[in-house]
């Protein structure tokens, strides 16, 4: 039976985690466990920056962006001789399950705490890039594309005063979901994405024919695995002949409020992931599938293959013409 569990954050920070570590920590007082926060990810799990919570530590937290126990990349984590003394911070003061808030990275490292070192892992998926394709959304992601949403209209506002192309460059990584539902929700003329390849003679013909029908500004959303923006925009200018703008989103996208669908998202995420520790489960992530919260295990999660969601990119085709 486990009576002391610890939450910590890793990889990059995504609006929501801070629901999510407040979720874990009210549940677990309210399942009568003990819990601890680690600052920093794994690295602080090492320097074994573990302390008490209660749900004070957690007032105040919920509309706020960022992550309040800080979070690190500590790529040392990956040593097996490391974990162990990881694993030797928990054990020492009792504590017998750990919930991990983080991507896929993160995940790999709850699981070598698990299998290697006996500590009972459960994840939690907070990253913005909807990455994972065990969930249909991952914590912070439904907030930065409507941050994108917010840039767009702004850019929309100027690119229409001076009948200009901008090319927005959003974060993802290798996922083009970011990039694909704001280009949707945005209206946006042309997306570029890296699961699919760009026909560009096509988009700068649709460019073209905007102008002549008189649409004068036009908004061609790029996700970073793709391409970079600045090289799009060059392109672009050589085809159509038009005045281009580019622009980098970059980190604005990771911060922020996170919105009703990411606190959502986390207090089910944290009470779940608690609930599994409670029944001695381990070695498990937490998701959401066609809005029920479920579980799976880690492996078997990380193994799924991302299926693209090519109805979502014909409607934004559609109605991009
Ligand atoms: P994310 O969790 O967002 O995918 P990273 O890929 O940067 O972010 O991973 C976060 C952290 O997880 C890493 O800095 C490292 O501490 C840990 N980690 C990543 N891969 C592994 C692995 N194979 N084994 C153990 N720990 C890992
Ligand atoms: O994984 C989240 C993410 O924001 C990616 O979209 C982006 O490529 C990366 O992290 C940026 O990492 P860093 O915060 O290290 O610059």
């Amino acid at each position: 039976m486990i009576d002391k569990i610890a939450v910590l954050t890793s990889g990059g920070d995504a609006p929501g985690m801070n629901a999510a570590i407040r979720a874990v920590v009210r549940s677990a007082i309210y399942y009568g466990i003990e819990v601890f926060g680690i600052e920093r990810g794994f690295e602080g799990l090492i320097n074994d920056v573990i302390f008490p919570m209660n749900r004070r530590s957690v007032s105040d937290i919920l509309q706020r962006g960022g992550t309040i126990l800080k979070t690190a990349r500590y790529p040392d984590f990956k040593e097996i001789e490391v974990q162990k003394k990881g694993a030797e911070n928990l054990k020492k003061r009792g504590i017998g399950g750990l919930v991990v808030i983080g991507g896929d990275g993160s995940y790999q490292g709850a699981r070598a705490l698990s299998v290697n070192c006996g500590i009972n892992t459960i994840g939690i998926p907070g990253t913005i890039d909807n990455d994972l394709a065990y969930t249909d959304f991952t914590l912070g992601f439904d907030t930065a594309v409507n941050t994108v949403l917010w840039a767009i209209n702004n850019l929309r506002d100027t690119m229409t005063s001076h009948d200009r192309v901008c090319v927005i460059q959003v974060m993802g990584r290798n996922c083009g979901d970011i990039a694909l539902y704001s280009a949707l929700s945005g209206g946006a003329e042309g997306i570029l994405i890296p699961e699919l390849p760009l026909n560009i003679d096509e988009l700068c013909e649709n460019i073209k024919n905007n102008y002549k029908t008189g649409k004068t500004s036009n908004i061609i959303i790029v996700a970073e695995g793709a391409e970079k923006a600045e090289n799009l925009k060059v392109i672009i200018k050589h085809l159509t002949g038009v005045p281009v703008r580019a622009t980098v989103l970059g980190h604005i996208q990771r911060g922020g409020s996170p919105n009703n669908v990411d606190r959502m998202l986390g207090a089910r995420f944290g009470v779940k992931a608690v609930e599994l520790l409670k029944e001695g489960k381990t070695n498990r992530v937490v998701g959401i599938k066609d809005n029920k919260i479920i579980d799976v295990d880690v492996v078997e999660a990380l193994n799924i293959k991302r299926v693209f969601n090519k109805e979502l990119y014909d409607i934004a085709h559609i109605l991009s013409l």
